[in-house]
């Protein structure tokens, strides 16, 4: 499990974290890196989640249109934003000193408003379950060994709700996720397209199999 160390305010905080895990998404259920980490809309919009990675930044994922976006050339600097980052492996980062651009204002309007999301399931781990608000349009269950280890299920995002997300450890603790805090994409395609590059992250780690449900 991927190993997660924040620095702030001169203190060292640490914790392992699920594989694929996203921070803002985890500390917006009171989980760390809460009340660690600062965050705001959880969708690449407003920069508030903006750190500087010390050491793993080799294992991430290119920054994305909303980074580029957001951060432009403080990405070179080492700069990332949290809330887009689904974490594979070992990360220490800080927000010590790292403040969101002051045009955050204008690129959030000029990013317009998003409208898919990808609700993930891991059995024996966690499922996601569309409430109302959230209209299933695909889904697709990524198979390895015979055995089913994700779904993901691409959705419309009608309004701003809560996402029901249950912890299938032993006793089931059900957690309501606001909508907000997942990522936002503003078609199926690019929904489509986020899903194929986890399943590829997937595959590359040695889940070769994967079938469209
Ligand atoms: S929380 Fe707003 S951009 Fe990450």
């Amino acid at each position: 499990m991927p190993k997660v160390i924040i620095h702030k305010d001169g203190q060292v905080f640490q914790d392992e974290v699920q594989d694929n895990t996203n921070l803002v998404v985890r500390a917006g259920i009171r989980k760390f890196p809460y009340p660690y980490l600062r965050y705001g809309c959880g969708m690449g919009k407003c920069a508030k989640c903006t750190c500087r990675i010390i050491s793993g930044a080799e294992n991430l994922p290119e920054p994305n249109w909303k980074e580029k976006k957001m951060l432009g050339e403080r990405l070179a600097q080492g700069l990332r934003l949290a809330c887009q980052l689904w974490l594979h492996h070992d990360v220490e980062l800080t927000q010590d000193g790292v403040s969101p651009p002051a045009s955050t204002q204008a690129v959030l309007q000029a990013a317009g408003d998003s409208m898919y999301v990808i609700l993930t399931s891991k059995p024996g781990q966690f499922r996601t379950e569309p409430v109302d608000g959230v209209r299933p349009v695909e889904a697709y269950d990524y198979i390895a060994a015979g055995r089913l280890r994700a779904r993901f299920v691409i959705a419309e995002l009608a309004q701003e709700t809560k996402i029901k997300v249950v912890d299938e450890a032993l006793p089931p603790v059900v957690n309501h996720v606001p909508s907000k805090f997942l990522e936002r994409f503003d078609s199926v395609e690019e929904a489509r397209a986020a899903y194929l590059s986890r399943v590829a992250d997937l595959a590359a780690r040695g889940f070769l199999d994967a079938s469209a449900g």
